[in-house]
């Protein structure tokens, strides 16, 4: 797909070069005992899958949906339960699946939310981590890449529904809004 309004920011060549990294790194961490990817929808389906293949042991594959009110390019800092995990995360390994850290609001919720149902132990692994952002302390064991504060589409993330099918992280030029539905 070619748009004179993105500018690539991370290709897909190193993208998957990083999940492949990744997926060794956290194989070697989670040797033994039942791990469930927890993926959050749906910018992190991407992710989710390449992860998941790159993995070197079975892995349960689980999804969530959450709500950040508010459209655009920025949260409000609300959040909401929209799809709940269908298994339970009792006694397990969670490594929750996120496409971007941003202020940190969703994950920092998610993370009391499922430490809740008594998990053996919760992680996050994010392909994209932007740290300037941070409004919520969040630990993120594992990061793709960090990334400036800048608005990125592709590979799973959207701008007002659209852009999640490029394979490659863009930025969306200044201007772009016009042309957005
Ligand atoms: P946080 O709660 O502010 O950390 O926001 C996390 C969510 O905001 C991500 O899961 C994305 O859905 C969305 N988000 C944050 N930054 C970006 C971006 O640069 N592009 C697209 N979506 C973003
Ligand atoms: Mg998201």
């Amino acid at each position: 797909m070619t748009d004179p309004k993105l500018r690539v920011l991370i290709p897909s060549d190193r993208i998957q070069a990083r999940i492949r990294e990744l997926g060794k790194q956290i194989s070697h961490d989670y040797v033994n005992g039942d791990l469930h990817f927890v993926c959050i929808l749906k910018g992190a389906c991407f992710f989710m899958t390449d992860l998941a293949r790159a993995m070197e042991r079975d892995v349960n594959i689980d999804f969530m949906g959450i709500s950040t009110y508010g459209k655009g390019k920025t949260s409000s800092g609300e959040v909401k339960v929209t799809k709940d995990l269908d298994a339970s995360v009792e006694g397990a390994d969670v490594l929750i699946v996120e496409d971007i850290v941003d202020s940190g609001v969703t994950l920092n919720y998610l993370v009391h939310l499922l430490e809740q149902r008594r998990p053996k132990s919760i992680r996050i692994a994010a392909l994209l981590d932007k740290p300037e952002r941070r409004l919520r302390p969040v630990h993120v064991h594992y990061v793709g890449f960090q990334i400036p504060d800048q608005f990125v589409i592709g590979y799973g993330l959207d701008y007002a529904e659209r852009y999640r099918n490029l394979d490659a992280v863009c930025v969306l030029d200044e201007g772009a809004d016009a042309n957005v539905g």
